[in-house]
């Protein structure tokens, strides 16, 4: 299989580079599955359901969460109608959708995808790592699913390493969401795992992390908050990984970066 993961969308502009390049890709990379991390398309506020159509018209076959989840309100009620969008599995008990869902691709692999929020620099929230162990051994890679993708949502790289070797041979890909800067480790553990610490974001980079560079600059100099934060609005670069799978493990033979458009140098995958 020929998976790509694409990082948090940020605002307007990761909007429209994923509506713009996305088809593109599907077609010249021959893609048979998209995960993309949507809880910053709306205005940098979570995913209202217009903007979640918007980015599986372009061709998400899933679409994961993160700590944003429930920044527009109607996420708490369309998420239970749409088995395709994956909010973090570790939520308080209760949390309206799903954290974990096996969703079958175009080309009719089944793809386990599950979304996880981290512990360290972040809100509160259950055990990440028992709670992806959990589904996993529920919908095993090489049985029931061709493949497992994991987005682990979570501030510092040493948590998502960890992750990262803890499912090391049981998932395909774990990959590193909510920072929005992509990392240099894109590679595959020994176990057969692909992993990036970060996957970047789909965003304009001429800013602070897809925001406008005043406000949070302004922040950081006097400590005193005087405007919302605006996500920037210059062209936005596409930023993800792109994974190749062994077809009878469903592990991983090849993990690299992907990015395209806007002001980070480009990066497309050699196969
Ligand atoms: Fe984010
Ligand atoms: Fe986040």
């Amino acid at each position: 299989m020929r998976l790509l993961f694409l990082g948090d969308v940020m605002g307007r502009a990761g909007r429209d580079a994923v509506s713009e390049r996305l088809p593109g890709l599907i077609a010249e990379l021959r893609l048979d599955f998209v995960v993309i991390n949507g809880e910053n398309a709306s205005h940098g506020r979570g995913l209202t359901e217009p903007h979640f159509q918007l980015l599986r018209d372009a061709g998400a076959d899933a679409v994961t969460l993160g700590d944003h989840a429930w920044d527009q309100r109607d996420t708490l009620s369309y998420i239970v109608r749409e088995p395709t969008l994956v909010r973090p599995i570790n939520f308080a008990p209760g949390a309206p959708g799903r954290g974990a869902n096996l969703i079958e691709g175009r080309n009719g692999h089944r793809v386990l995808v599950i979304n996880a929020q981290g512990r360290v620099f972040m809100d509160p929230v259950d055990d990440p790592f028992r709670a992806v162990e959990a589904a996993i051994a529920a919908c095993p890679l090489g049985e029931q699913a061709d493949a497992v993708i994991v987005d682990f949502h979570t501030e510092a790289t040493s948590e998502i390493g960890a992750m990262g070797h803890f499912l090391d041979g049981k998932a395909t890909l774990v990959v590193g969401t909510h920072t929005h800067i992509p990392t240099a480790d894109a590679r595959v553990l020994r176990g057969g795992t692909a992993f990036m610490s970060d996957a970047g974001m789909c965003g304009d980079y001429d800013s602070v992390i897809g925001v406008e560079i005043d406000e949070p600059l302004n922040r950081f100099l006097t400590g005193i908050a005087t405007s919302r934060f605006t996500p920037s609005e210059g062209e936005a670069t596409l930023s993800g990984i792109f994974v190749e799978t062994d077809p009878q493990t469903g592990l991983a033979t090849l993990a690299q970066p992907l990015r395209v458009g806007g002001t980070l140098p480009p990066m497309l995958p050699t196969t």
